[in-house]
């Protein structure tokens, strides 16, 4: 069994403790020794995958700027917010009469975000949804499929989700497509990542070593694992093509990334990254 699938078949409460028991040592010289940052939580409580936490972070900030034309005064919803990383470039950049708003299933990582990021930014919000997901949040009691945001039609600017609808299944995907449409200003962006399965990524993962693989094909979306399904999913192009579609949104951009085993000079990002617009 590989270390992956050994860390999938743990709970998300047992992930938790084991994290912070290995960055105790860590996080306790960070904290003595004054070199801990604001904004940036302990690496223990960091469930939201490894490498550099802020390089991401301002990597798609930039993003924004250049595909979603991202400017001060955007109403902003971050849909997957984890443990707030997504939101640190956004501190001081907006103006203060906007709402900076995210949502996750984790509560641990709301609650963090909310005491540490909107204490002092009280223009961004945090909301915990208990939505059942087999990786993240095993003892949730909503359903994904049925969950309507809690904000009203045409609210918002900018929505994003980076490397969320990688860990939901279709009709959860479905449901929120369309209810991003629904929160989204007319003509606003939506940036989200995903494992986009088309002839050219399926042939390069089937004969590249060391790649993400998605072995167990389930119709227009396939699967890395069957014990953990929300591990890591991967859709068909034609199929996010027509449901992006059925819900007003036009594909502005679509950027695709290594995972699959394109080359990581032509190709900068692990995942592949669409850019909609309403
Ligand atoms: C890989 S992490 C990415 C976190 C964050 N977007 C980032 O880039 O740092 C995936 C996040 O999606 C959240 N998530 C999974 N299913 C969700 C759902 N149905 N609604 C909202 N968030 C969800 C998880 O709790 C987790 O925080």
């Amino acid at each position: 069994m590989t270390l992956r699938n050994l860390f999938y078949k743990i709970s998300p409460n047992q992930r938790y403790y084991i994290r912070r028991f290995i960055y105790f040592p860590y996080d306790f010289y960070e904290n003595i020794t004054g070199k801990k940052q604001k904004y940036i939580p302990p690496r223990g409580m960091v469930f939201t995958g490894r490498g550099d936490y802020l390089k991401q972070a301002n990597i798609f900030f930039q993003y924004f700027k250049q595909y979603c034309d991202l400017q001060p005064d955007y109403s902003i919803l971050d849909i997957g917010s984890g443990v707030g990383r997504m939101a640190v470039p956004f501190i001081g950049y907006l103006n203060d009469d906007v709402n900076y708003e995210g949502i996750d299933i984790v509560k641990t990582g709301v609650d963090w975000c909310n005491k540490h990021i909107s204490v002092t930014n009280p223009q961004f919000n945090f909301i915990h949804s208990d939505i059942y997901n087999d990786l993240y949040n095993t003892k949730g009691i909503i359903k994904g499929e049925a969950y309507t945001f809690p904000y009203k039609e045409n609210k918002f600017d900018l929505v994003f989700l980076t490397s969320v609808f990688t860990h939901m299944l279709q009709a959860e995907v479905e449901q929120y497509i369309k209810e991003i449409s629904r929160v989204l200003k007319p003509n606003g962006y939506c940036l989200a990542t995903f494992f986009i399965l088309n002839k050219e990524s399926e042939t390069l993962m089937n004969k590249t070593e060391d790649t993400f693989k998605f072995p167990y094909q389930q119709g227009d979306y396939s699967l890395m694992s069957l014990d953990t399904k929300t591990a890591n999913v991967a859709y068909k192009q034609e199929w996010i093509e027509s449901v992006l579609k059925e819900n007003g949104l036009k594909i502005e951009q679509m950027r695709f990334g290594f995972w699959s085993g394109r080359q990581k000079e032509n190709f900068p990002d692990f995942q592949d990254i669409i850019i909609m617009k309403k």
